[in-house]
């Protein structure tokens, strides 16, 4: 499902010099298989998921997903794959503040197409199954953090997508309300969806098909 290939990113620092978080990452993430990679705060761990997102391009390297090299591929194709191919839980959830938690998770399906009252009543399923139905006409900043990251997480889910990213999902959750998303995130994994979770904590690892540790700018 996922193939990155030496992947390489450097971002500019102070006085001209050039910082390298990543050095040459290798990863493959086979459909129905759950793989977390941990690293320490600063580790790159974000970026990584942002390359494999094609929210970024790699400096050197390259993405494959659905055995498609997508890396170097027109911001229209790649937007594409994303909307088909991809769900995305960001670290900051990236809520449209100005649009109400449920229009929020529909926004997903305006990007694949397709029948809008469809997309609508699923959105309530998922909102229902995530305990936020309650605030599906509330605008994200009345919500609490755990609030907004269960619809970022339903918002993801939405189209059913074959590679679910995940950066730190359950971390502003308290236990019961992390157990239902990891939850979810096995149940994607066993239908057959690859899931790559990205944290610092140690917590979700139990889960995992595999663990991944980022160091130095490499997987290990
Ligand atoms: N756009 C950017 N410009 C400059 N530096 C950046 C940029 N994005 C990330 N960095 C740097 O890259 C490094 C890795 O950041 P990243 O957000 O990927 O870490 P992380 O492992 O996700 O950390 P955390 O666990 O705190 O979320 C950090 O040192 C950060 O300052
Ligand atoms: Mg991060």
């Amino acid at each position: 499902m996922l193939r990155a290939v030496g992947l390489v990113k450097s971002f500019a620092g102070l006085h001209g010099a050039r910082v390298r978080v990543l050095a040459g990452v290798d990863l493959a993430v086979a459909p129905g298989e759950y793989v977390v990679i941990t690293g320490a705060s600063g580790s790159g761990k974000s970026t990584l998921l942002n390359l494999v997102g094609l929210l970024e391009d790699p400096d050197a390297g390259e993405v494959w997903l659905a055995d498609r090299p997508l890396s170097h591929a027109s911001r229209g194709e790649k937007s594409r794959a994303r909307g088909r191919l991809i769900g995305y839980v960001f670290q900051s959830f990236l809520l449209v503040a100005s649009l109400t938690a449920l229009d929020n998770v529909c926004l997903a399906a305006r990007y694949v197409g397709g029948d809008r009252a469809a997309a609508r009543r699923r959105a309530l399923g998922l909102l229902e199954q995530f305990g936020v139905a309650h605030r599906r006409d509330h605008y994200p900043p009345q919500l609490s953090g755990g609030e907004q990251q269960r619809v970022a997480y339903c918002r993801a889910m939405l189209n059913d997508p074959p590679l679910l990213l995940a950066d730190e999902p359950t971390g502003n959750l308290d236990a019961e309300q992390a157990g239902a998303i990891r939850e979810a995130l096995r149940r994607r994994a066993r239908s057959g969806g690859a899931v790559v979770v990205v944290g610092h904590r140690p917590e979700p690892t139990q889960d995992a098909d595999r663990v991944l540790t980022l160091t130095e700018g490499v997987l290990k």
